[in-house]
């Protein structure tokens, strides 16, 4: 029996052990804390633990300590391994004692079932304790978790050569269980943070796919409008230009440009007639007056650029800009008659720049009009066709800027 001195040595062993699962995340580190535990007050000669690895499918040592301990590195149990298969296998717990596996009592049951049992247990039984013998193993405590054998505890003999009483062999399976439990809940806890790095990683990987395909898109709407600019002999000057003097009135009116808003705004004013890449050539150049039948094809280019611009999912509001670059303040436009603040303001700001430039832009058939010309007629059509608020915006930024370049430069600040 267990004298009250040792009695109160457990509890303290156990209290210990306790608090350093509190303590400890990492149940390697626990687990060889709980074998120095076992070598310094348990009077074991030796002890090591073993845990089932997850994905290498074999059992491998996590420490062992003691005088004549198993050497760690050295050892892995294979799930065909004898003291593996003991536990595994239901046909050889039955004649052991508990759950556990004590060398001593398997000697014991080998004499005595020698004659009565089948020769398949006596060889299996056998090569059981000739594994125990040569790593100087007494007792064997297995720790599941669920139906699961995740864990071995390994216990050579006691230092005083006595046998281990139940009191001491209760102890470590207690210990060995909550072992069991600790690292399955640290398994499934890193497995879970793996898992989720790994969707984190894919989650990364989709989104820079994603833009870049989304980048590779907008270059080549960029040129598609390019081209437009280039084969349309009515447009004007480069969309550099038409982006510079859009961004200028926004700033202007005082407009929020902060993060993305500042890039809609300039794929809107370089995107918004990439619709024309649709409108027959022969409409697009005509010369003179468009018909009516030209007229109602030449409208759909603002249907035809949103459309274009629908795989791009980040420019949700461009696509809205696009469409609706010709509407007018008043409600008169197209294609769906918005009016005033229905109307994005971007698409608002476009319109403005768009008309100027029509104005003063020289044609096949005519000269450009002077930027007094376009300003007076802006202002003429403020609250009709544009926004009065973008118009004053527009001609009080333009004008300034062609102050600062000096009158005589006025007509080469004004196109662009
Ligand atoms: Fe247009």
């Amino acid at each position: 029996m267990i004298s009250s001195k040792s009695r109160v040595d457990y509890q303290q062993v156990v209290r210990s052990i306790s608090q350093s699962m509190v303590r400890l995340h990492r149940p390697e580190r626990l687990l060889k804390l709980i074998l120095r535990y076992l070598d310094r007050d348990m009077q074991v000669s030796h002890a090591g633990m073993m845990i089932f690895k997850e994905g290498r499918e074999h059992f491998i040592f996590v420490g062992s300590r003691g005088k004549g301990r198993i050497p760690a590195s050295l050892v892995k149990f294979e799930k065909n391994h004898p003291l593996v298969t003991w536990f595994s296998s239901t046909k050889n717990k039955k004649n052991s004692v508990g759950d556990y596996l004590s060398y001593q009592g398997l000697q014991r049951n080998l004499l005595e079932g020698m004659k009565s049992l089948p020769s398949s247990i006596i060889s299996d039984w056998e090569k059981t304790a000739s594994v125990m013998r040569t790593l100087k193993i007494e007792l064997v405590i297995p720790a599941y978790f669920k139906k699961d054998l995740t864990g071995l505890l390994l216990i050579g003999p006691k230092k005083s050569a006595k046998a281990y009483d139940a009191d001491e062999i209760g102890f470590f399976e207690i210990i060995t269980k909550d072992c069991a439990i600790v690292v399955k809940t640290t398994d499934y806890q890193r497995e879970l943070h793996e898992k989720n790095e790994q969707l984190q990683n894919h989650l990364r990987e989709i989104e820079a796919l994603r833009q870049k395909e989304q980048k590779t898109y907008y270059e080549i709407m960029r040129s598609l409008a390019s081209e437009v600019y280039a084969k349309d002999v009515y447009t004007f000057g480069h969309i550099g230009q038409v982006d510079r003097l859009g961004y200028m009135t926004a700033k202007e009116m005082g407009l929020d440009l902060s993060g993305r808003r500042k890039d809609i705004l300039s794929a809107g004013l370089i995107l918004h007639d990439v619709g024309k890449i649709g409108i027959p050539d022969h409409i697009l150049n005509k010369a003179g007056r468009l018909t009516e039948e030209e007229w109602a094809v030449m409208k759909t280019h603002v249907d035809k650029g949103a459309k274009i611009l629908e795989p791009l999912s980040d420019f949700r509001e461009v696509r809205e800009i696009v469409r609706s670059h010709h509407e007018n303040y008043d409600g008169s436009g197209y294609p769906r008659g918005l009016k005033g603040e229905e109307i994005p303001i971007e698409a608002r700001i476009v319109a403005v720049v768009d008309a100027f430039h029509a104005m003063v832009s020289t044609r096949c058939y005519s000269k450009g009009r002077s930027p007094e010309f376009a300003f007076d007629e802006l202002k003429r059509c403020a609250g009709k066709q544009f926004d009065p608020r973008v118009v004053e915006a527009f001609v009080s930024a333009m004008s300034r800027e062609m102050r600062k370049r000096g009158v005589g430069q006025m007509a080469e600040a004004a196109p662009i």
